[in-house]
């Protein structure tokens, strides 16, 4: 109890298809496309929003901040796994398998969806060792998504990381446009899909809008197998068991956000008006951090943790390869982000969330 009036002081304090069927689909997506994106723009006031993806670290969020925005009914989860009841309860969830072209048509069609949030990915850690998995859903499943965007005139919401750059992009910080050659299967096909939303928007007219994620950093959710997860699993152990191995070397830094930071951005571009948006990919970012700052700001309020490396040369060589920082002022230029987490604050709140859910889980 004293470390829960601790931290809540202290945050006080600081405030599926073929190749044919893909061309088939284009030429119905272009004549479509005049009409359907009159229709798109009419509905920008209150849009009814498809959350692909939805039930991973991200979504579940997302869904909230929307449903406060934009009414409950007007946005639907989606995913291929079973809902926990909490967000089975809070809104519409419905099954979607985002390989499944004609599933995915239905539901934009069924529920005159009018912007489309693509969360489904197979993230870093997990691709590496399922490339296959990897290449289906986040090259053939964006496929679905773009063609589908675009033949009936959404606006979409794909996320890029920073892991789209590589160990020959300028590393800090790393500007929006420069060498991007990952080195990993999910890097790759977040290159692939920043090009191919960027190409449906000049040839198509499709109203793609990207952001590069930092890591993104939340109590809330176990993290999906990404290589920052190290940065969310250290707060967890830190107030579980006081102790933590980590299998990076100390002085790895890497560009992070706090989880509210990273969702009003996707909302302040998902409203932003399409001509204030100079390009259609943007970095955003908050904070850049060593693992040694990390862990002296949560010893600060955690004195006791024990921290021991076992350096995973693999995962190193990996961290190695991405942004120390990002450059963001073309987002902050174009449609005025701005973020409102730095490490103290994302140290406090991350510590109480989690100090707080455990007990509130030991008391049931
Ligand atoms: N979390 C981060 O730190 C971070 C950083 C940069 C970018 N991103 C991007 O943001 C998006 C969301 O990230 P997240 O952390 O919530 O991911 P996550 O791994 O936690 O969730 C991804 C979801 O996709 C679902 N999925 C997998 N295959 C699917 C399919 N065939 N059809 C439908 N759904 C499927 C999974 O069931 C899972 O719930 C991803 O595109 C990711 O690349 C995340």
């Amino acid at each position: 109890m004293m470390l829960v009036m601790q931290l809540l002081r202290g945050t006080v304090k600081h405030a599926g298809s073929s190749p044919q069927c893909s061309a088939k689909r284009l030429s119905s997506a272009v004549r479509g496309i005049s009409s359907s994106l009159q229709q798109s723009c009419t509905d920008t006031d209150h849009p009814k929003v498809l959350i692909t993806g939805g039930l991973g670290q991200l979504g579940v969020g997302f869904a909230k901040l929307l449903r406060r925005q934009f009414g409950k009914n007007n946005v639907i989860l989606s995913d291929i796994r079973k809902p926990p009841n909490h967000v089975y309860h809070n809104g519409p969830f419905i099954f979607s398998d985002i390989l499944d072209f004609k599933n995915l048509r239905e539901i934009v069609v069924n529920n005159n969806i009018s912007w489309l949030v693509h969360y489904s990915a197979v993230l870093s850690s997990v691709g590496e060792n399922n490339v296959a998995l990897a290449k289906e859903v986040n090259i053939t499943g964006l496929h679905n998504i773009l063609d589908i965007a675009t033949e009936h005139g959404l606006r979409v919401f794909v996320p890029s990381t920073m892991e789209a750059f590589g160990p020959s992009s300028p590393g800090d910080p790393t500007p929006e446009l420069c060498v991007q050659r990952p080195r990993t299967i999910y890097g790759v096909s977040k290159v692939h899909a920043e090009l191919m939303g960027e190409y449906y928007h000049h040839r198509f007219g499709l109203d793609f809008r990207c952001l590069r994620y930092p890591g993104i950093i939340s109590a809330d959710c176990q993290p999906g197998g990404g290589s920052t997860d190290y940065a969310v699993q250290i707060f967890h152990a830190a107030v579980k068991t006081g102790c933590f191995e980590c299998n990076l070397r100390s002085d790895t830094q890497l560009p992070m956000m706090y989880i509210d930071d990273c969702l009003r951005a996707t909302l302040e571009l998902l409203e932003a008006p399409a001509d204030t948006l100079v390009s259609r990919t943007y970095n955003i970012n908050a904070m850049n951090f060593t693992l040694h700052h990390l862990i002296q700001e949560i010893q600060k309020v955690l004195p006791d943790l024990k921290v021991t490396y076992n350096v995973d040369p693999v995962r190193q060589a990996i961290a190695d390869g991405w942004p120390m920082a990002l450059e963001d002022s073309a987002a902050r230029r174009d449609w005025g982000w701005k973020h409102e987490y730095g490490l103290s604050q994302l140290v406090q709140t991350m510590l109480t969330h989690i100090t707080t859910g455990n007990q509130l889980a030991q008391a049931y």
